[in-house]
């Protein structure tokens, strides 16, 4: 493995300010002259993206190793490694002993959001750079530790919010930046879906094979709370709230992320959620998070985020509505892009009537089904210096904490502000 740059002196050279926001040019090439990666849970996400990785990056990286608690899917990650990219990677029940390996030099973390703090922080310790999904972590103090470890480290951390990297959103930015909507107070964001009575949202399958044995339930718990071994937990983790947020750090900062990304903002000010279990009710169906959720934010600089998620109906699937003053732009299901101009029947200035309606279409335009890929490859160049990572650390917690402000306006029932300079939420 190539010897990182020495921080400080890059520093000095390239401007502290930008660099802490998102460390660059740290490089690393295995003994194989390509990037050595170690995965850690190769379960729906990562099965998936074991795949994206070779074609984000394929010539440039080497799954050498894997990791996961479920022995079916370390056997399943194990095989797809050798059909993608042609070696026999070495596997793991345990991460720590994944990070112990020298020769890695940086690992992709796809595992339940309350693992994320302690896998993060811990692959930075060991010196390796991390791609993290979102969220960032399972709370904000989690979140605020792991840039602390980010910041010593000096390593490359990709948080997985890739609407970043979509080229759809990169070209709703560059719209707005072009005044193409004007003033923008309001955005509009939602996520809406539906399943058949017999498949209950965030219900996912249970492999058949799967039990006490075949699994590692301490693993899986982590630092959560302990309990007896539960099937429907370990694989339907979603759905408590001892394991994630639900809908807040699921699927809604996502959208927090992409409208701060669009707009260039950052952490709302205030924030109040609605919400509860309304159309998965059945009485075997133990689910603790919300399949309703509204959250509505104010940002301190007159801007509002209005948000609302349910698992009863798909007819206006999900997507983002950035509303200007001067025209419209929505951003929907991750493939299309409309751009509306304000004609205000026939009362807007001339300028604004001339600039014509815009439909992009992601895989048309783009080749792209969304930002993965490319977030994923942006990860890999940051690795190899070449580029800065588009989503570090800061910017994921930033997503996180307006997933947070949900769930605990959520559980209180109260009004939450965050204090920017405390950086600590507080209840109104
Ligand atoms: N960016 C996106 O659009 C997106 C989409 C889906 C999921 N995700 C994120 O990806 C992550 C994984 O989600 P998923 O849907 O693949 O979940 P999943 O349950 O399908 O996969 C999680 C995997 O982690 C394994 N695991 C559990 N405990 C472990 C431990 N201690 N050590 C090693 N492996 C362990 C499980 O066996 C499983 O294979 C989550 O953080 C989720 O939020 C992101």
């Amino acid at each position: 493995m190539a010897q990182d740059l020495d921080r400080r002196s890059f520093l000095k050279q390239s401007g502290a300010a930008a660099l802490m926001s998102a460390p660059l040019a740290t490089t690393a090439r295995g003994a194989n002259d390509k990037v050595n990666i170690g995965w850690i849970g190769v379960g729906t996400r990562g099965n998936a993206a074991l795949d994206w990785l070779n074609k984000a990056a394929g010539g440039k990286v080497m799954v050498t190793a894997i990791c996961d608690t479920f022995t079916g899917y370390i056997a399943r990650g194990k095989d797809r490694v050798q059909t993608i990219y042609g070696n026999t990677p070495a596997t793991y029940k345990d991460y720590r002993e994944l990070l112990a390996d020298k020769s890695i030099d940086a690992v992709i973390i796809m595992t339940p959001e309350h693992l994320h703090h302690s896998m993060t922080i811990a692959a930075l310790e060991a010196g390796k750079h991390v791609y993290i999904e979102k969220p960032l972590a399972h709370t904000i103090e989690e979140g605020a530790e792991i840039l602390k470890a980010w910041k010593k480290s000096g390593k490359i951390v990709q948080v997985g919010t890739q609407n970043r990297s979509s080229s759809l959103y990169k070209k709703a930015k560059e719209m707005v930046q072009q005044g193409m909507i004007g003033d923008c107070h309001y955005v509009r964001a939602f996520w809406y879906r539906n399943s058949a009575p017999n498949n209950p949202a965030w219900r996912y399958v249970i492999p058949k094979d799967a039990n006490e044995q075949n699994t590692d339930w301490e693993k899986f718990l982590g630092p959560a709370r302990k309990r007896a071994f539960d099937l429907r937990r370990y694989y339907q983790w979603r759905l408590y709230w001892d394991y994630s947020g639900g809908i807040s750090t699921d699927l809604l900062v996502h959208q927090t992320d992409i409208t701060n990304f669009v707009l260039d903002k950052t952490v709302p000010l205030t924030c109040v959620a609605s919400g509860g279990v309304y159309r998965w009710t059945d009485a075997n169906d133990d689910r603790e998070v919300p399949d309703c959720l509204s959250a509505i934010y104010d940002y301190s600089d007159r801007f509002h985020l209005n948000y609302s998620c349910y698992f009863g109906n798909d007819h206006y699937g999900y997507g983002e509505q950035f509303c200007g003053n001067e025209g419209t732009i929505e951003v929907l299901n991750r493939q299309d892009l409309y751009f509306t101009p304000q004609l205000l029947k026939g009362a807007a200035p001339p300028e604004v009537k001339a600039r014509q309606q815009v439909h992009l279409n992601g895989m048309k335009d783009f080749g792209e089904n969304d930002g993965a890929i490319n977030h994923i490859r942006n990860f890999i160049h940051a690795v190899l210096g070449q580029e800065k990572v588009i989503a570090p650390p800061d910017i994921g917690q930033q997503a996180a904490i307006s997933g947070h402000m949900a769930t605990v306006s959520f559980k209180t029932g109260r009004r939450v502000q965050w204090d920017t300079r405390a950086e600590k939420l507080r209840t109104l």
